[in-house]
């Protein structure tokens, strides 16, 4: 029977059976992904581990985007901020992104069905490809890698979750699904006041919230292709 989920954290996720998984991390990490595919990326490798991804971009020659704490990291090309991977020069190469939770959620994830990393940038175009499985988890990356409540996460799973909904028409909806739609029309407001809001506006990315707010920038669908421990390699799978 056709079902739509929404798991709080990626530790919830980990109970949920479904055909395919959605991660989302709105600010900013599936955001900065749907931006990067967008601008012509043609494959990009998610690491769990930061000297992991120096080591990898060092040994395949590709550019390195990713933040600690926000900011771009010590020999890191770009920072995880859409409004650069917008810009970045990244027509038809390669690159790999660490980030504090969303990395690790598409790494934790990898192996369990099809798993495609989703955000208002992508709605449309992730949604349209879910649905097709006919059973959707759609999966917030969280806090404290994957165990813990971000609102904004969650707020944008809803905002897919009703774009599933339209493609999968007589679909089930769970309660979680159901409590993140209801915050679906509020999705701006509450990322803005979220923690991770508020520390994004904090350090100046003010840009990088309202880029992520904005939907159908993208018409990409990053969808994991290969994976191992701690990494999983994510091609467009429009192009693929
Ligand atoms: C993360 O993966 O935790 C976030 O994408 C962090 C950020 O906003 O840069």
């Amino acid at each position: 029977m056709p079902s739509i989920e929404v798991a709080a954290t990626v530790a919830e996720a980990l109970h949920i059976e479904a055909r395919t998984y959605v991660v989302v991390d709105l600010l900013r990490a599936t955001t900065t992904i749907a931006t990067l595919f967008a601008a012509g990326l043609r494959e990009l490798v998610a690491v769990s581990e930061i000297e992991r991804a120096r080591e990898w971009a060092r040994r395949e020659g590709c550019l390195l985007f990713g933040e600690v704490g926000g900011l771009p990291p010590p020999g890191f090309d770009y920072g995880n901020s859409p409004v650069e991977a917008d810009a970045a020069p990244v027509r038809d190469g390669r690159a790999v992104l660490f980030t504090t939770n969303g990395t690790a959620a598409l790494c934790a994830l990898a192996g369990r069905g099809s798993v495609m990393a989703g955000a208002l940038a992508n709605l449309d175009a992730v949604a349209r490809e879910a649905a097709a499985f006919g059973e959707v988890a759609i999966v917030c990356a969280g806090e404290a890698g994957g165990r813990r409540f971000a609102l904004e996460d969650f707020a944008a799973a809803g905002v897919i979750a009703r774009r599933v909904e339209e493609h999968l028409p007589g679909a089930r909806p769970g309660d979680g699904a159901l409590l993140a739609m209801r915050c679906a029309p509020e999705v701006e407001e509450l990322a803005r006041a979220s923690a991770h809001g508020r520390a994004m506006a904090a350090l100046g990315f003010e840009g990088d919230i309202s880029f992520a707010l904005r939907a159908d920038t993208s018409r990409a669908v990053p969808a994991i292709s290969e994976w191992g421990a701690g990494w999983a390699r994510l091609v467009d799978r429009r192009t693929a």
